[in-house]
C-alpha cells in the first residue's frame, strides 16, 4: 500500500512544531512522507536538517499569485495539517 504524504503547514509555530516531532519518527520510519511547509529560508533549512521533506507556501501569497502557485504546491499531498493564526 502506498504510503500517505501528510503535508503541514505552519510547522516552524508552536502547534505545527509539535505535531512534526511526533510524526517524524513515523517518516524516518518510512510509514508516512512527512512535508514541512515553510515561508521563510531559514525555517525552510531547519526543517530540512531534522529531516523533514520542505515546500515554500506562503498563503498569503495567493492574494498576489492566485491560487495556481497554491494549488501547485499541494500536488502529491494526502493530507494537509493546517493551524496557523487568521
Ligand atoms: N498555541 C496554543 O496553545 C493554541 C491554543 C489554541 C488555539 N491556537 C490557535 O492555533 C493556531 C496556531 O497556533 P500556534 O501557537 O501554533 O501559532 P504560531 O506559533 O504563531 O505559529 C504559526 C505558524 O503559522 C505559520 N504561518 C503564519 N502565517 C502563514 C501564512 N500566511 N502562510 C503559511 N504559514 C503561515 C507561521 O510561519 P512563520 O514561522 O514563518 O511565521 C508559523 O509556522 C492559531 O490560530 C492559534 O490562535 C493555539
Amino acid at each position: 500500500m502506498p504510503k500517505p504524504t501528510a503535508l503541514i503547514l505552519g510547522a516552524s509555530g508552536k502547534i505545527g512544531s509539535y505535531l512534526l516531532q511526533a510524526l517524524l519518527p513515523d517518516h524516518r520510519a518510512g510509514r508516512l512522507k512527512l512535508v514541512a511547509g515553510f515561508r521563510r529560508p531559514e525555517v525552510g533549512e531547519a526543517l530540512r536538517e531534522q529531516g523533514a521533506n520542505v515546500r515554500l507556501i506562503d498563503l498569503d501569497r495567493a492574494e498576489i499569485e492566485g491560487l495556481a502557485p497554491l494549488v501547485a504546491s499541494l500536488d502529491g499531498v494526502d493530507r494537509v495539517f493546517l493551524a496557523i493564526p487568521v
